[in-house]
């Protein structure tokens, strides 16, 4: 990744890393630590998680071996700016990655709008969960789990694991590039002012745009052709009749 430098709010000694053994989730940790007045730029990564959570409220399965980690955030910019950060923590993962994969590994690229993609396969979870605290700061956690030497079984769309692609490199290793990867693109993002360079960045590994696609909504599901993402970082779909902007969904290629 580039070392583009705005902000520069963040350095490498900006952040604090905990390194736990068991915990029931990285995320749930971090969150107990922002109620307990930590004062953010901490990440907390365990061996092996008892509890790990993925979108949606399903499980996380998290055997050692993976690496788990989650990173917390109090105030990182103002709310209005917040929804292009898991665009910009999926940079972060996709750089990480770029850093360890063999060039034998299949394609890296990016699904809209966190899902880091190897040959299409899912190969990474993030989950950002934001909470209001009682002293009126408010903590946000991104949560990443990476798939290294185990992997669920393929679900609604493949999965696959970084043994499988050639890289056999311990879940310690692969964090450091995590963590500076992540320092950088936090830069980039600019507490949220430089939107339009981190929806650029996505787009240049973007999976699938002009492609047909099915987007799973809470409520219905719609079809038609992915045509990108605008500079909030929302999904344009193509519906054939009209370009509509779409803020959260599951997005399957057909
Ligand atoms: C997804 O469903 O794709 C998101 C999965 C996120 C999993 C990670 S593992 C580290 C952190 N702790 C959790 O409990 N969840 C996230």
């Amino acid at each position: 990744m580039s070392t583009t430098r705005r902000g520069g709010r963040y350095s490498l000694d900006t952040f604090r890393h905990e390194a736990l053994d068991e915990v029931t989730s990285t995320n749930t940790e971090c969150l107990a630590r922002a109620r307990q007045g930590d004062p953010g730029n901490l990440w907390v990564t365990a061996r092996r998680q008892t509890a790990g959570r993925g979108r949606r409220g399903r499980a996380w399965t998290s055997e050692t071996g993976n690496l788990y980690a989650s990173l917390l955030l109090i105030d990182p910019a103002p709310p209005e700016q917040l929804a292009s950060l898991p665009l910009a923590v999926a940079l972060a993962v996709h750089g990480a990655l770029r850093s360890v994969l063999p060039q034998s590994a299949e394609k890296l690229e990016i699904k809209w709008p966190n899902d880091v993609l190897i040959g299409r396969k899912k190969s990474c979870g993030i989950l950002l969960e934001g909470e209001g605290l009682a002293d009126g700061r408010r903590a946000l956690v991104a949560g990443i789990g990476i798939n290294m030497r185990h992997r669920p079984e393929d679900g609604p769309y493949g999965v696959t694991s970084l043994q499988e692609q050639g890289c056999d490199i311990s879940p310690e290793e692969l964090f450091s590039h995590l963590y500076r990867e992540m320092t950088e693109v936090l830069n980039l993002w600019d507490e949220g002012r430089a939107v339009a360079d981190v929806t650029a960045r996505w787009r240049s590994v973007a999976c699938g745009i002009g492609e047909p696609i099915r987007v799973n909504l809470p409520d219905r599901s719609i079809e038609g052709r992915f045509a990108g993402i605008d500079d909030r970082g929302l999904l344009i779909l193509d519906t054939g009749n009209a370009m509509m902007p779409i803020a959260a969904g599951d997005v399957f290629f057909l």
